[in-house]
């Protein structure tokens, strides 16, 4: 096995993660990698590549394979075969030079072109039910009681909030509140583990710009949150992912995974796992933390839904239960509040968050301190509360409902997540694809919903589909999973209705 050879200025790692349970032959794989790095510019023209040996040995395939991937690159005119320096990049990645972009700017760009979403419904075609926003409706937004805390805080400061609040790691009044509201998730949490951000996004960009360099790996769930993956490409990282599926995460794949020597981070989201709603209860979330008591890898546990709770009690985040200190919790008021705060924390150990703050200190100074102190205001009036009960309230009475009209309308051989709160379950089908093909059919019956494709590495085809609550009240569900269930219906008495998508 190579360790730690550095082949290429500024990639800490030059060797291919390669998926072994995907349609894309190995050779394939690691044409596309090196024609990812060549075309972003992070293998410049005149680089070498790895010799062949050195790819065949750290992937774990045989030198035929390789010279197969290194010859394709030859055919599209990206390397060429020199005698004595090995195979050398002949192509530039296109960048003006009046222009040049950064790889990490080639690699969202790239992204954004590329992301799918879902499918549109007909024009002029009545919409039933949009089960595929997972931003909270707006219709749900306390704007009169934002309103008077805003303007209690201005009253009360005046121009005294409208500076900078030198206060780095966020205002402390307001990671004192947090960490009091978070001990039920994990008790021993004070405000000093607290570095608030500009929402949960900022929060996990901040870890791999802390924890990882480009063509390190990060381990996450298939399926996973696709714009972690976005911004896991735009970092210029591999990715290797474990099955979340109803039987839990697989624990024995993810310790293979975290074994391999170039892994820096795992993300998960224990707790309604976008996008199946799944949560990992107490004994999994045991299980987990044994299996990385081998490793040395830290994690981050996305908790973006943390207080949409309907049922049960709050589940101890894998920080808490983490022993070696190696986990983060990133949270976010997005989902229970508004998404325009832009309001996110970390939660960690000073060791973890101290490297962090410096880094997010040189990207924006400071998270919005005049939002920060509005929300202290918000909260302490109690409107947080008070708008989480009614929330909580409507979206018990929506699961309710999906579930009701998941008995009544969904065709044997269906299966849908049951989740205890959050905005978001999972429907799945018996074959790959079929999810994909659910969502199309159903976008032209009025009714929108995510094909699970797009919670794929590789965007390949998926037997599932997110639905998320927040647009659909309880009539729109039952209409919506009538739809569905017709077509679910039709595509299980027909399976070849499905291939076209395969
Ligand atoms: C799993 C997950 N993490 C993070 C985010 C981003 O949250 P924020 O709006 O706080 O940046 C989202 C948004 O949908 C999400 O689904």
């Amino acid at each position: 096995m190579v360790q730690n050879v550095r082949y290429v200025p500024g990639m800490a790692w030059a060797i291919p993660e390669l998926h072994r349970d995907t349609a894309q032959p190995l050779a394939a794989q690691i044409a596309g990698f090196y024609a990812e790095a060549i075309r972003s510019g992070r293998l410049p023209l005149g680089e070498r590549l790895p010799p062949i040996r050195a790819v065949a040995e750290g992937a774990g395939v045989a030198r035929g394979i390789v010279q197969a991937a290194y010859l394709a690159l030859a055919e599209q005119g990206l390397v060429e075969a020199t005698v004595g320096r090995g195979t050398v990049v002949v192509h530039s990645s296109g960048a003006s030079p009046a222009q040049p972009l950064s790889a990490y700017a080639e690699a969202a760009l790239r992204r954004l072109e590329e992301m799918p979403g879902a499918p549109p419904l007909p024009p002029g075609r009545p919409l039933v039910a949009n089960f595929a926003e997972l931003a909270p409706d707006a219709g749900s937004f306390p704007v009169g009681e934002w309103r008077a805390a805003m303007d209690a805080l201005l009253a009360a400061r005046g121009a005294a909030v409208l500076g900078y609040g030198h206060e780095a790691n966020g205002l402390p009044e307001l990671r004192a509140l947090l960490a009091e509201r978070w001990r039920s998730h994990d008790p021993a949490v004070t405000a000093d583990d607290l570095l608030v951000t500009a929402g949960a996004q900022q929060a996990l960009d901040l870890a791999l710009r802390t924890f990882c360099a480009p063509g390190d790996t990060v381990v996450t769930t298939a399926p996973s949150y696709h714009q972690m993956f976005g911004l896991l490409q735009a970092h210029g990282l591999q990715v290797v992912t474990v099955p979340f599926t109803a039987a839990g995460l697989d624990l024995e794949r993810l310790a293979a995974a975290l074994a391999r020597p170039s892994v820096r981070l795992l993300y998960l989201m224990p707790t309604f796992h976008n996008p199946t709603g799944r949560t990992l209860d107490l004994p999994q979330r045991r299980a987990l933390v044994e299996v990385l008591a081998q490793s040395r890898v830290p994690v981050v546990e996305d908790e973006y839904q943390h207080s949409l709770r309907c049922r049960g009690t709050p589940l101890p985040t894998l920080r808490s239960l983490d022993p070696r200190g190696l986990t983060l919790t990133v949270a976010t008021v997005s989902k229970e509040l508004f998404p325009a705060l832009r309001l996110g924390w970390l939660v960690g150990g000073a060791d973890l968050l101290r490297p962090m703050a410096a880094v997010k200190r040189f990207m924006d100074l400071e998270t919005s301190p005049l939002l920060q102190a509005a929300l202290v205001e918000f909260v302490r009036a109690g409107a947080l509360d008070r708008h989480l009960q009614r929330l909580r309230t409507e979206l018990a009475a929506r699961h309710q409902a999906l579930q009701d009209a998941a008995r009544a309308e969904l065709p044997a051989g269906c299966t849908i997540t049951d989740p205890d709160g959050g905005f978001v379950a999972w429907l799945e089908l018996p074959l790959p694809g079929q999810g994909d093909r659910l969502a199309e059919l159903a976008a032209e019956r009025g009714v929108r919903v995510v094909p699970g494709r797009v919670f794929d590495l590789h965007g390949q085809p998926a037997r599932g589909v997110r639905l998320s609550l927040t647009r659909a009240d309880t009539t729109s569900i039952a209409a919506g999973m009538a739809v569905l269930g017709r077509v679910a219906r039709d595509l299980l008495q027909s399976p070849r209705a499905a291939q076209s998508f395969l």
